[in-house]
C-alpha cells in the first residue's frame, strides 16, 4: 500500500553495508532520510551517493540521518563505494541497505512495476523524529534527484514544525515566511514581535522567526 504523509514509517530490520540496522531504533531522535536508487554500478546512481556522502555534515547539521536502499547485495555496494569515490571524490560514509528479497522495497512501494517490475524507482522519504513520514517524493531511473532541494524542504520542515509558519515559493533557509491562515492577527501579533506584513489577508509576511 502508499506510504503517505503523515503516516508512521513503517519499521524494519536491514542489512546494510554498516551492519544490521534496526530502522527506528537506528533513527533514535533524528530526522531520517531513506532513499531508494535502481542499481549499483549505473551512472546516475554514482553521482547521487557521492553527492550525498559530499553533503554528510550539511545533514548531520541538521540532525538528520541518511540511508540509501537498492536491490543489490552488501557486497555489490562495498565494492561500488569504491568506484564511487573514485570517481566522486566521495566515499558513501552512511548505509546503504541490500535489498535483493525486496521485502524494504515493497514495504516502502519503491517498485512501480509499469516502470519496472525488478529494480526500485528513486524514492525519497523524510522521517520526524515522531517517525513520521513528512515527504515524499518519486523520480524516474533516468533523472537524478537534486540533493540542495532535499536539504531546502527539510529546512522548512524543520522551521514549520516548530513555528506557525509556511514557507512561499523557491523560499530557502533565512527568507521572509508566511504567517499560517489559522492564528489571528492578534494571534500573529503576539507570536511575531517583528511584526508582520498584510497583502492579503490571507497572506502575511513575517521575517523569519528563527533567525
Ligand atoms: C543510472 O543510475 O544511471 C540508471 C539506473 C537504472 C536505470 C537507468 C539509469
Amino acid at each position: 500500500m502508499a506510504i503517505r504523509l503523515g503516516d508512521i514509517a513503517p519499521d524494519f530490520e536491514a542489512q546494510t553495508t554498516e551492519g544490521t540496522i534496526r530502522f527506528h531504533e537506528w533513527l533514535g531522535n533524528s530526522w531520517g532520510i531513506l532513499f531508494s536508487h535502481p542499481k549499483d554500478f549505473t551512472p546516475v546512481c554514482t553521482t547521487e551517493l557521492g553527492e550525498v556522502a559530499r553533503l554528510k555534515a550539511e545533514f548531520a547539521r541538521r540532525n538528520t540521518k541518511v540511508l540509501a536502499l537498492s536491490v543489490d547485495s552488501v557486497d555489490d555496494h562495498r565494492r561500488w563505494s569504491g568506484d564511487i569515490e573514485e570517481t566522486q571524490g566521495c566515499r558513501p560514509d552512511y548505509p546503504l541497505i541490500a535489498d535483493p528479497e525486496r521485502k524494504i522495497s515493497q514495504l516502502y512501494d519503491m517498485i512501480h512495476p509499469n516502470a519496472s517490475d525488478t529494480l526500485t524507482v528513486r524514492a525519497v522519504y523524510i522521517i520526524g523524529p515522531d517517525k513520521k513520514i513528512k515527504l515524499t517524493l518519486t523520480y524516474p531511473a533516468s533523472t537524478g534527484r537534486n540533493f540542495a532541494e532535499i536539504l531546502r524542504v527539510l529546512d522548512s520542515l524543520q522551521l514549520t514544525a516548530s513555528h506557525s509558519v509556511a514557507t512561499p515559493v523557491n523560499w530557502k533557509d533565512g527568507d521572509d515566511v508566511i504567517v499560517v491562515p489559522s492564528l489571528s492577527d492578534e494571534q500573529a501579533r503576539q507570536k511575531f514581535p517583528k511584526g508582520f506584513r498584510t497583502v492579503k489577508p490571507y497572506l502575511r509576511i513575517t521575517p523569519q522567526p528563527n533567525k
